[in-house]
């Protein structure tokens, strides 16, 4: 019988060869897959030995990383939030980085008890909205997607988190939501110029859906589309979220503008990158309030011109 001290160097220097980053990180999270000994055992006991079928499908799956499949994928699992998220290769891999949208988002509620009515545009696994209505209680919430496949891996999600019940996906695109209108907008959408795919890790380029990676020329026509629909769908006194890539933000932050949006915040992730930005609707009454003083400040202009000239 094989040990796992005699197993794990050979994955090693497999995937190491193969350009993998973290190559001791993955063999070790794939002999856990394929032998169930968690990694913590595998330290403490490295004389411990593997059953040669053990032994073969961990080799298989070293196989499959070495070929830059991403590690998730071969798992079927990712963590996001401290929640476990089935991933397939529909689904965008959840990103550490879109945990910045979520703190961002629970920052700003202030009573995380209220019956919020959420959006999430582009939900792929579920896990912005899934991950939200984990910490809101009493909120309830809309995932879409263009994605039969990715929504039904959303709904996997949500009934394995407890949270179906206050739940609902529906199958379209950006530009036809519902009919309602929402307390929180959050969007992770594609945000990758098109010709910068070819050029990012194999994970991301050859296995990950291109559904979810191409914003088109310049990166920013997902948000083209998104921030009209976000400024008709907004409840006065809402807010939305929505991620966006390197050297993005400001751009980004403009189109909401332009669609009437109050930029209010933009959020670093851990990495000091520009990451969420964030806009809010005003409130109807607050927009008169603003129109009536903007025709007073008019009128007094005027007034105060013709007493000069007079
Ligand atoms: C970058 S992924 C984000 C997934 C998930 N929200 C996350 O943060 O991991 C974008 C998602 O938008 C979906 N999508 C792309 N174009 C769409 C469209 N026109 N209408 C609706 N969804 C779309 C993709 O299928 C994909 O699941």
């Amino acid at each position: 019988m094989t040990t796992i001290q005699a197993l794990l160097p050979e994955a090693h220097r497999c995937l190491a060869a193969a350009g993998v980053e973290g190559p001791i990180r993955d063999a070790r999270l794939l002999l856990e897959a394929a032998t169930g000994i968690p990694i913590a055992a595998q330290i403490g006991h490295p004389d411990r030995e593997v059953a040669p079928e053990a032994v073969e499908h961990f080799r298989a799956l070293v196989a499959r990383r070495a070929a830059r499949e991403p590690v998730a994928q071969i798992l079927g699992r990712r963590e996001f939030w401290s929640l476990d998220f089935r991933v397939t290769n529909a689904t965008l891999d959840p990103r550490p980085d879109s945990e910045t949208l979520v703190q961002a988002v629970l920052d700003r509620v202030p009573d995380r008890n209220a019956p919020l009515l959420l959006l999430d545009f582009g939900t792929g696994t579920g896990c912005l909205l899934l991950a939200l209505l984990h910490e809101l209680p009493n909120a309830t919430g809309i995932g879409l997607d263009i994605s039969w496949p990715a929504l039904e891996v959303a709904l996997e999600n949500a009934r394995d988190l407890g949270l179906e019940h206050r739940t609902t996906f529906r199958l379209r695109v950006w530009e036809r939501p519902g009919s309602e209108t929402f307390d929180i907008i959050v969007a992770n959408p594609p945000y990758i110029p098109s010709g910068e795919i070819a050029d990012l890790q194999p994970e991301v380029s050859q296995y990950e859906p291109r559904l979810a990676l191409d914003g088109g020329p310049d990166g920013l026509d997902a948000y083209r589309i998104l921030l009209p629909v976000t400024a008709r769908r907004l409840r006065g006194g809402g807010f939305a979220a929505f991620e966006v890539g390197i050297g993005q933000a400001d751009s980004v932050a403009a189109l909401g503008t332009a669609q009437g949006l109050v930029h209010v915040a933009t959020v670093a992730d851990l990495g000091g990158v520009p990451r969420v930005v964030i806009w809010e609707k005003e409130q109807r009454l607050q927009r008169i309030g603003q129109a009536v003083g903007r025709f007073w400040r008019r009128v007094k202009k005027a007034v105060g011109k013709r007493v000069r000239t007079d």
